[in-house]
């Protein structure tokens, strides 16, 4: 990536962390209940048995009412891991009331590493991605490590091939983290839907 690519998006990166950072806990309560109230509509998620969350950190929003809804459902609820020996790739495990956490090298809390409680990642109905900015165009700008975009080029490369696809993936985020454009790389996977607390947007 050349340079001014590469500070443009730190410099996007930066600005958007702040606005999420600064939102107050009460706007920060009801975005996350507002979320949930539209996630719960989504067709994807009714019909799923499997959807992968994360737990809020750094001001994004919180998937707690409907991590419950999950459970309360009866759905099977799964956490990104870092992968121990694929760098930059991650694992799925599931996430239960009584699951042991541990902090991570970003220092997000991630379940401890039992192969038994890892999903292939093909048995994922929805995943929910985190995301720093997003565009009205479905791109995305996440933290910087390239987990998602690694996690999700398979799906990519299967749907341009218009081969069937299982997957929904599911960007989810503030109203404040839309930019008008975000200078994409080649990389990057852009997601089909984003879901903010106030809007539903669909590709
Ligand atoms: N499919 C891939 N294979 C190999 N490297 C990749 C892939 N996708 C992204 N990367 C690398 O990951 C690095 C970070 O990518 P990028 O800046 O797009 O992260 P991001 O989308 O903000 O992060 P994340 O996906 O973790 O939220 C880049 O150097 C990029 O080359
Ligand atoms: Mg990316």
């Amino acid at each position: 990536m050349d340079l001014i690519t590469h500070e443009q998006r730190q410099a996007l990166r930066k600005q958007v962390r702040k606005c999420r950072q600064q939102l107050s806990i009460n706007d920060q309560q009801q975005a996350a209940i507002d979320l949930c109230q539209q996630l719960i509509q989504q067709p994807s998620i009714i019909n799923a048995q499997t959807i992968s969350v994360y737990l809020a950190n750094d001001g994004e929003i919180s998937l707690e009412p409907f991590i419950q809804w999950c459970w309360q459902q009866n759905k099977k609820v799964y956490l990104p891991v870092i992968h121990p020996f694929s760098s930059g790739h991650l694992l799925f495990l599931h996430y239960q009331q009584t699951t042991t956490l541990v902090a991570n090298k970003y220092n997000i809390l991630e379940p401890k590493l039992a192969v038994t409680n890892v999903l292939p990642f093909n048995q994922l109905d929805v995943l929910i991605a985190p995301l720093v900015a997003f565009d009205a165009q479905g791109n995305r700008l996440g933290m910087g490590g390239g987990f998602y975009d690694r996690t999700l080029s398979s799906w990519h490369n299967q749907k341009i091939l218009s081969e069937q696809v299982h997957l929904s993936p599911i960007g989810v985020a503030h109203d404040c983290q839309l930019l008008t454009a975000i200078p994409s790389q080649h990389w990057d996977i852009p997601l089909p839907q984003i879901i903010t607390a106030t809007k539903h947007y669909s590709w």
